[in-house]
């Protein structure tokens, strides 16, 4: 019996193979690399103790889905493959709904087809839209999302919350993650983005190891304790041990749950800085330049479910996450490209 991780390859679903290798799961991963490297898999391998069994597939091809499914009796799939960037999300709709949507519903078709009925899925806080207030609980409306990545979160969401509609022994979570940064401990996986980075902490990261020249602050008008937007930042490990936890929450139950995966803990664009500055001893330079567009001044989560339902909480302090990350970039300058 085994976890059949979409996506294995990348940020998130890397630290999970091993996350669920260590709780005793039989993991099989699949990847296509259209945002990440063969190498992680001997790093994944190395962290996990055991080769990890590993697929190039991807989603939207039924047929190479069926082939790993007719080798493996799937329990259940956490499905991480998809395309993730915002901006590009803009330029290329029909691309992300087909690779998102439509890839998740041949996913979904072939799962059918093997009597596979769990899923985890990886959604997103950015369903909440910019209307709702923080902290973000799971039964606030959803709906009014400003791009079409969001809407293909949205989307799949109701996809899986339909096929638990009519099938009475289907079980789907759908896990609303916060802002995953950190890496692994070890500094030998974590984030590898292409090109310049969106995010806050690879950026501070590229800053750190001298790739880029400063940080840009975007807006210190925000009403917040020092002007700067607030987020739920989470450590990537304690979010894989989240779908350790799910993971075993669908094995045993059915139907959709929506559940957040977040701290509850917001931090300030500054407070970022200052604590990566502070726990690694590193000054990082920045300029506070205008907002960005579509940027709110605060996004948390109230994580009270994941603990009542799954057991789960994050552990994984502000501290750890600039420690790690640094360790992590320090190594690896240029991602999975450095030897
Ligand atoms: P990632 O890009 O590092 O990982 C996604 C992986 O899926 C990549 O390795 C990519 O090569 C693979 N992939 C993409 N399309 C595929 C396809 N058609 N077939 C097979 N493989 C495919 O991203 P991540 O940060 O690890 O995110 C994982 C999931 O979590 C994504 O669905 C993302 O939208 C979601 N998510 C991420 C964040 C975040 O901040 N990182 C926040 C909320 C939700
Ligand atoms: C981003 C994604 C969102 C996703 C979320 C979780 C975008 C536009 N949005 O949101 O879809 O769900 O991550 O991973 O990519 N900041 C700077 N300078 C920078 C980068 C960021 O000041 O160079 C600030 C931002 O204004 C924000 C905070 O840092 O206040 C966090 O930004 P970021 O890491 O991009 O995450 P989100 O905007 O929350």
């Amino acid at each position: 019996m085994a976890i059949l991780i979409t996506g294995g390859c990348g940020y998130i679903g890397s630290h999970t193979c091993i996350e669920l290798c260590k709780a005793g799961y039989e993991v099989v991963a699949l990847d296509n690399f259209h945002n990440a490297k063969p190498k992680v898999i001997e790093r994944i391998s190395a962290l996990s103790g055991k080769p990890l069994t590993f697929y190039t597939c991807d989603i939207r091809d039924a047929r190479g889905l069926s082939a790993i499914f007719e080798a493996h009796t799937v329990e259940a799939v956490i499905h991480f493959a998809g395309w993730k960037a915002v901006g590009e999300s803009t330029v290329l709709p029909l691309e992300y709904y087909e690779n998102n949507v439509s890839g998740t519903v041949t996913l979904l078709k072939v799962m059918r087809k093997f009597g596979c009925k769990r899923i985890v899925f990886s959604s997103s806080a950015t369903v909440y839209g910019e209307e709702n207030p923080s902290p973000l609980t799971e039964d606030m409306p959803v709906g009014k999302v400003a791009n079409p990545y969001a809407r293909t979160k949205l989307f799949n969401e109701h996809v899986i919350e339909d096929v638990c509609a009519a099938d009475p022994d289907f079980c789907g979570m759908l896990l609303r993650y916060f802002n995953p940064i950190g890496a692994h401990e070890s500094g030998t996986i974590g984030e590898d983005p292409n090109g310049i980075p969106n995010n806050l902490m690879p950026y501070i990261a590229q800053v750190a190891v001298g790739k880029l020249p400063y940080l840009q602050v975007f807006g210190n008008d925000y009403p917040t304790h020092d002007g700067t937007g607030i987020r739920d930042y989470i450590h990537v490990v304690d979010l894989a041990r989240g779908h350790v936890a799910a993971v075993a929450y669908a094995l045993s139950h059915t139907g959709a749950q929506v559940v957040n995966l977040g701290t509850g803990v917001g931090y300030s664009v500054l407070d970022v800085v200052t604590a990566f500055e502070r726990v690694n001893q590193i000054p990082i330079p920045y300029k506070i330049v205008p907002r960005r567009e579509g940027d709110v001044t605060i996004y948390l989560a109230d994580p009270t479910k994941a603990k009542e339902l799954l057991g789960w909480q994050a552990e994984h302090s502000l501290e750890d996450m600039c420690r790690d990350t640094w360790r992590w970039q320090q190594r690896n300058p240029n991602g999975y490209d450095d030897e």
